[in-house]
């Protein structure tokens, strides 16, 4: 699939292997074990049912640091990322306080059932994705009616917006030249979840801050993006 000049497909072949290298090259969690800043706030507004199984599913996982936040609410909880690295440090024993099924899958094409899930995370992957319709159609598939999809969309406002960024497109960069990420304003933001079916339930910027990533980003820096809680209604 083409976007302007950019071979989408390639772009998104070379990111998930260069997501897969950092894990595999840093030894200890590069993200660290805190979850990110706005993920308890957030799952305070789920209300989770105690009369069925609740299942959530943590797209995008990377090592897994939102993951003790999902279990500690009684669900049941599966993660996937397209890094076997990653997966394998979440599958460490000992790592979570229980363990997990891992998925090993490209976000826009899961092996997972229509309507599987009740709730999806999608944490700091968005910005990630050089072809993020597909991975929402995706999430919308499997989430039931009435799902929900807790995500974040950092705009141009966010610190790493303007750090060692190599132009591709408008708004599009590539990290270091081998991560790729955009950075969307509100308005693109809002229509990105609406035109993929998703029904706003809350929209609200959040900024936190996070400890430098080994291998990643070398310093303590701050966060913000618009962090929307969305249905498939
Ligand atoms: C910035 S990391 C965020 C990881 C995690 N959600 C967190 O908050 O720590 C982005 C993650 O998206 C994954 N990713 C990027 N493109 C993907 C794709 N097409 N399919 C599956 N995973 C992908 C990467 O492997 C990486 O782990």
């Amino acid at each position: 699939m083409e976007s302007g000049d950019l071979n989408l497909t390639v772009l998104s072949t070379q990111n998930k292997q260069a997501w897969d290298r950092l894990y595999g090259q840093v030894e200890n969690l590069v993200w660290g074990r805190p979850p990110i800043g706005f993920l308890n706030e957030f799952i305070g507004f789920i209300e989770i049912p105690v009369s069925r199984r609740f299942r959530m599913l943590d797209a995008g996982t990377g090592e897994g640091r939102n993951l003790e936040p999902l279990l500690s609410t009684g669900s049941s909880v599966t993660a996937c990322d397209a890094s076997a690295n990653g997966l394998h440090k979440i599958m460490t024993p000992g790592r979570l306080s229980n363990p997990i099924p891992c998925t090993h899958c490209d976000l826009s094409y899961m092996p997972y059932a229509a309507a599987m899930f009740d709730f999806v995370l999608l944490a700091d992957v968005i910005e990630t994705l050089p072809d993020v319709n597909s991975v929402l159609r995706e999430i919308y598939r499997v989430l039931k009616p009435n799902g929900i999809l807790l995500c974040n969309v950092p705009g141009l406002e966010d610190d790493i917006s303007a750090d060692d960024m190599i132009p591709l497109g408008i708004n599009k960069f590539l990290y270091q030249g081998n991560f790729f990420y955009q950075f969307l304003s509100l308005i693109e933001s809002v229509n990105l979840v609406e035109r993929n079916g998703f029904t706003i339930l809350r929209n609200e910027l959040r900024s936190w801050s996070e400890e430098a990533h080994p291998g990643f980003r070398r310093y303590k820096h701050t966060h913000t993006s618009r962090v929307f809680l969305v249905t498939k209604a």
